[in-house]
């Protein structure tokens, strides 16, 4: 029995059953021999939706930054004679912009840039400003750079300025760094051609705080990289999701339009601009400055295998449903060699053709892919018939990588149904799952994966979230159901070889799609009660599944449990058991957590108990990030064999025992 100490703890805390109450007892065999823990198990989903890459996780600053939007100054404002011309240096990139004299002494020649939901920087910083610049008749030509608040009833706009000259008629790169007097949210970035004038040339405007992830410069937000490190994410999906289809085939994503200088990566239409009428950003579009090198490197700074999804030669089919709007089945090669490809290019020697591309951009080790999607959320007899060529491609190319197909975009029903013995007859090594399902779908799919077919696929639940009947934000009980689903995922590790929640950013002016996993502005951001739930799992994985029973029977809110889910795995080497608990009814639950089969001396030293618990409705808020949080307890004692609890209603509990 547990020693006295621990027992007087938690009566202190109220946590221990009283008399009379109905106990739960949760039997957890710690000595049984159970299916090992993926290391991939909770990952990472990836898409540019929501502002995620441009305006979010990427740090650049400059919206349209090439001029290369389908409308040129489409986030710009011009004053002056500003003329958009089409000859520049880049020629996925082809335009830029002209200045010339304004033509009288007291008018001027610029343009101002509005930023995502402004340009922001903040006092204190540095922000490193850089520019392709020429003098087209020769000589030199002087230009401004400001960071400017338009709001402010200070005296002067500019807080923070530096001028520089651009010298003959060659394109050049020229750089400064600005350092601002006051922190602002909603600020511009204004260049202008300074007195006397003398024509000038710009092109790729960019501004990226100096203070990035790792201090690159074609850098990422630290803020938004160190929540998700904090996951300690085992995979990454990238780049989504639907923009992987594309609404058509000019606009589905082509990886090898993403890496090389960024400079020279064209611009794409992001299909989230226009997708739903009632949340429209028709200025929302992918540089790709944020690209597949950059999506590689990011998996490795995190410590996550990479998971690229790429595009199977079908268009998204919700959009289109013309078979011309696909690639027919004899035009599947280029696709085909996009997936080969990047398996070069990932893992490819330095003097392969992609390998020779990755090093070039300074990372010559291979970034060892293991895992390539093929396809997102497709369907029927029109996704695996062109799936098929892709599987013998890479099979015979590269017997080890694995494969991911999809079963659809529901859950279950027809497609679903279809796909998955269609998976296995294709020899899929995973299958991608998605699920945005409501409350009632979750509270019944506890037992979900008990029974799928131990000979494979495995799955891959690579897009789910909980989204509340009525309310689709991120509320504490969608997270707590995640989490009473989450223990059957664990339960099935034998099966359940990855699972990543969807989508992962949001910027509060810039949603498309809600909850969430982390919600930002342009300084802030936020976990939400959905972060923490796959945080606590994450960082509670352990290293094997081990039993755990009531009534001989799983917990999985079935009738007769009570409304628990619960599921149990050992981490070695250090052996803790770390026993996961939701109690998604409305009453506390008294349990009493029983080791079966303890060995002579194999007793636990100390409990940890991690609890997340709020209101059904309550969340998170930029300014006030502390609503929803876990709480952590620790008790020791001499000698821990079981141990008596209460855990109260609507509340999800991690305890971990440890040796
Ligand atoms: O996560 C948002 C979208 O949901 C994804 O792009 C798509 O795969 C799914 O329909």
């Amino acid at each position: 029995m547990m020693r006295k100490q621990l027992l007087t703890a938690l009566l202190a805390l109220g946590c221990m059953t009283y008399a009379g109450a109905e106990i739960n007892r949760l039997v957890v065999e710690p000595n049984a021999k159970g299916a090992p823990i993926p290391s991939t198990m909770y990952g990472l989903f990836f898409e540019d939706i929501n502002y995620a890459a441009d305006g979010g996780l990427y740090a650049e600053k400059i919206k349209n930054r090439s001029f290369d939007f389908p409308t040129p100054l489409q986030g710009w404002n011009a004053f002056g004679k500003v003329e958009v011309r089409n000859d520049g240096p880049f020629a996925n990139n082809p335009n830029y912009v002209r200045l010339s004299p304004a033509g009288h002494t007291d008018k001027w020649t610029g343009l101002d840039n509005e930023g995502f939901f402004g340009v922001s920087f903040e006092k204190g910083k540095d922000y490193r400003f850089s520019v392709w610049a020429r003098v087209p008749d020769g000589g030199t030509s002087k230009v401004r750079v400001e960071l400017e608040d338009p709001a402010t009833m200070g005296e002067g706009q500019d807080k923070c300025a530096k001028e520089f000259e651009v010298t003959g008629k060659d394109w050049k790169k020229y750089t400064v760094t600005l350092s601002p007097s006051e922190t602002v949210s909603k600020g511009k970035l204004r260049v202008f051609l300074v007195k006397p004038e003398t024509t000038v040339d710009l092109e790729h405007l960019s501004l990226f705080p100096t203070d990035t992830w790792k201090g690159r410069e074609n850098g990422l937000r630290n803020d938004l990289v160190q929540k998700l490190a904090d996951l300690k994410p085992g995979v990454f999906r990238f780049p989504g999701g639907c923009i992987v289809e594309g609404t058509d085939m000019d606009t589905r994503y082509e990886w090898k339009k993403t890496v090389g200088p960024v400079e020279n990566r064209p611009v794409n239409e992001n299909r989230w601009h226009y997708t739903f009428r009632h949340r429209f950003f028709p200025d929302y579009f992918q540089s790709y400055g944020l690209g597949f090198y950059e999506y590689f490197l990011l998996s490795e700074d995190i410590g996550a295998e990479p998971l690229p999804i790429l595009n199977v030669g079908l268009v998204c089919q919700y959009q289109n449903h013309d078979e011309s709007a696909h690639a027919s089945l004899n035009e599947l090669q280029p696709f085909i060699d996009d997936v080969l490809d990047l398996i070069e290019f990932a893992n490819g020697p330095v003097d392969s053709e992609w390998g020779k591309v990755r090093a070039e951009m300074g990372h010559p080790e291979p970034f060892n892919l293991k895992y390539v999607g093929i396809g997102n959320e497709q369907w029927g007899p029109e996704y695996t018939t062109r799936l098929e060529p892709f599987i013998k491609a890479v099979r015979a190319k590269y017997p080890d990588i694995k494969i991911v197909g999809s079963s659809g975009p529901d859950s279950e029903g027809k497609q679903f149904d279809y796909l998955w013995p269609e998976m296995k007859r294709l020899k899929a090594d995973l299958v991608d799952e998605h699920f945005y399902r409501p409350e009632s779908w979750f509270l019944a799919q506890g037992n979900r994966y008990d029974n799928y077919d131990r000979k494979g696929p495995k799955v891959f639940a690579g897009e789910y979230a909980c989204h509340g009947k009525g309310k689709k934000y991120n509320h504490f009980n969608a997270a707590l159901l995640e989490a009473a689903f989450m223990t059957g995922l664990e339960r099935n590790a034998d099966i359940v070889e990855m699972a990543t929640y969807a989508p992962l950013f949001a910027h509060v002016e810039g949603w498309q799609w809600r909850p969430d996993m982390i919600w930002f502005d342009n300084f802030r951001s936020m976990p939400t009660a959905s972060y923490y739930v796959q945080q606590l799992y994450s960082l509670n994985k352990g290293t094997q599944v081990v039993p755990l029973k009531m009534d001989g029977k799983a917990v999985a809110g079935n009738e007769g449990q009570n409304g628990l889910f619960a599921s149990a795995v050992k981490e070695d080497p250090s052996g803790d058991i770390i026993v996961k608990v939701a109690n998604t009814g409305d009453t506390a639950q008294e349990l009493q957590i029983d080791f079966k089969g303890l060995k002579k001396k194999q007793h636990y030293s100390s409990v940890e108990i991690t609890t997340l618990h709020a209101d059904n409705d309550a969340e998170n808020t930029l300014d006030n990030q502390e609503i929803v949080k876990p709480k952590v307890e620790n008790y020791n004692a001499d000698s821990i064999t079981d141990m008596n609890v209460s855990i109260p209603a609507k509340t999800f509990a991690v305890y971990r025992f440890k040796k």
